[in-house]
């Protein structure tokens, strides 16, 4: 039998009144452990407060215990019937962006459903939708199946294989993530122990590499000097197509890239600067050892835990631009290096990778928290972007924005609060200039806050970046080399109308 919103709600709803405050709603949701509660007034639904609600609110800094659920709620939302069909009423949710819905019988509040409910049974996008006319940008097409991890932009959730990408920078090392993504489970103590070392020892540069460095480094951008040194490292190594070898050698060139990719970037930064690359320790983690190379000095836990945290988040995010660059280079049979190489001139662009310095150099344009409403309405207004805000995918908090933004609390300092202001005004003037946009900051905005407040200079933002998400393009890469099909799109020809005659030589 077909599975109908009965089947899925939870019931019966949590409900409250429209005079309640802010705070009695809050401990009702938390009770419950659900996201919304039903405001009801004589039995009737009159509205929805949902935790996204709570957030704005809180975000005014009003105070919780006086304001009132009615100046917050949703009022008079859509319901729908519990009899509806999961996929129709999906297509409710997703197409208004909502993701709580009361269930309404006759005029009975019969329970609730929300968009994660519905998640489990509905087909997100059918196969066959993505089979002709792509929409531009490929937006919301489905192009490959992969078990690494997926974006789930309607609730704002990102997973690393099964678990949360959140729930791993709370509670997991960047090396335990790493294992995660290539061997498909967590290590356990021994397992975790052994992977550290292998990395370790895959840390040190090749020589000739190595002697080309000093070379290469001034020639560019540290992104534009990774781009070339990944692809002298491939060569020196004798990296051969992904079509003519098979996974334990591919897995052991991943180990390779993803290990020396952080050295290359700081010996780069360090000649860039006329100053002698520092070696690797092997005594310390992945991020802790980066910020060493990079400084000199052996990082503070705070400052190391901070970018590790970091990197664990920008380690992988669904089909993002550079990831699916690396999964098409790969279709073509052709090594890592070239893979990789591709993807990181993908990173480089500020649509995507390229924008945290650009976030941090609005924050000083911007200057002071008074100055912050003029700039941005004015920066809009002429059409420019306000870099870290928005994103393709997230239509709702980006949660690896979130968590940055506690990291960057944890760190405290005057940037800090001066970006929260500014996000604060950014988000409004966003929403008056660009209604239904729902534009939110993205990962960047405070990625440029907590690296820079953590001691990286803002030309080494996007390479830092880098860092971790080779190892999500290389997952992908391997990923992509064991269930091969080249991937060879079709574009609709839109010029003059063929064939015409070739106009004689002149
Ligand atoms: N500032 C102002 N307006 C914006 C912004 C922004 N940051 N982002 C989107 N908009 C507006 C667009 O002008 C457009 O308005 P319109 O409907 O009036 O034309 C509307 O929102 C939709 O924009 P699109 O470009 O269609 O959205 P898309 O999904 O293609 O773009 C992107 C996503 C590229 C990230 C965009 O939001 C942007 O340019 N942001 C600024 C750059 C940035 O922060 N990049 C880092 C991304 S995160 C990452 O890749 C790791």
């Amino acid at each position: 039998m077909e599975t109908v919103v009965r089947d899925l709600m939870t019931s019966p709803a949590i409900t409250c009144a429209s005079s309640d405050s802010l705070t009695e709603a809050a401990r009702l949701m938390q009770g419950a452990g659900i996201g919304s509660v039903v405001v009801t007034e004589r039995s009737k639904v009159v509205g929805i407060l949902t935790e996204r609600d709570l957030l704005r609110a809180l975000a005014t800094d009003g105070d919780a215990d006086c304001e009132a659920v009615g100046l917050w709620m949703t009022a008079r939302p859509d319901v729908l019937s519990p009899n509806e069909r999961v996929d129709a009423a999906w297509s409710s949710l997703t197409a208004h962006h909502y993701r709580h819905l009361p269930v309404v019988s006759g005029d009975d509040l019969v329970g609730v459903v929300s968009l994660r409910d519905l998640m489990g049974v509905a087909r997100i996008r059918p196969a066959a939708e993505a089979s002709v006319d792509a929409p531009g940008g490929l937006e919301g097409v489905v192009v490959a199946e992969t078990s690494v991890g997926d974006v789930r932009g309607q609730e704002g959730f990102f997973h690393y294989r099964q678990f949360s990408a959140i729930d791993l920078a709370e509670q997991r090392s960047f090396e335990d993530v790493w294992h995660l993504l290539f061997r498909g489970e967590l290590p356990d103590p021994a397992a975790s122990g052994a992977f550290r070392e292998a990395v370790c020892r895959r840390r040190t540069l090749p020589p000739g590499l190595s002697s080309l460095l000093p070379v290469l480094a001034p020639l560019g951008t540290p992104l534009d000097v990774l781009r070339t040194a990944v692809s002298v490292l491939g060569g020196e190594l004798g990296w051969r197509p992904t079509r003519d070898i098979g996974p334990d050698e591919l897995e052991d060139q991943a180990l390779v890239i993803c290990a020396v990719v952080p050295t290359i970037l700081a010996a780069v930064h360090r000649l860039r600067e006329e100053k002698d690359p520092i070696e690797p320790r092997d005594d310390l983690g992945c991020a802790a050892n980066f910020l060493f190379m990079l400084t000199g000095q052996v990082p503070t836990p705070l400052h190391a835990r901070a970018i590790e945290q970091y990197m664990i988040l920008t380690i992988d995010h669904g089909f993002n631009a550079s990831t699916f660059t690396a999964r098409v280079v790969t279709s073509t049979g052709a090594d890592l290096a070239a893979a990789t190489v591709a993807a990181i001139g993908a990173l480089s662009g500020p649509l995507h990778g390229g924008a945290p310095s650009r976030a941090l150099d609005m924050l000083d344009a911007i200057g002071t928290e008074d100055r912050a409403e003029s700039y941005i309405r004015h920066a809009v207004e002429q059409g420019d972007r306000i870099m870290g805000f928005g994103h393709r995918v997230y239509k709702t908090d980006d949660p690896r924005s979130l968590f940055l933004r506690s990291v960057a609390e944890s760190l405290g300092g005057p940037l800090v609060e001066f970006s929260r202001a500014v996000e604060r005004t950014a988000v409004d003037v966003l929403s008056d200039l660009k209604p239904g946009r729902q534009l939110y900051t993205n990962v960047e905005f405070y990625a440029g806050v907590v690296m820079h407040t953590c001691g990286i200079p803002r030309e080494m933002f996007t390479p830092t970046f880098a860092t971790g998400r080779t190892i999500g393009w290389s997952t992908h890469v391997m990923e992509q080399a064991s269930h091969n099909r080249l991937i060879r799109p079709s574009a609709r020809y839109v010029g003059p109308p063929p064939p015409q005659r070739v106009p004689a030589q002149p």
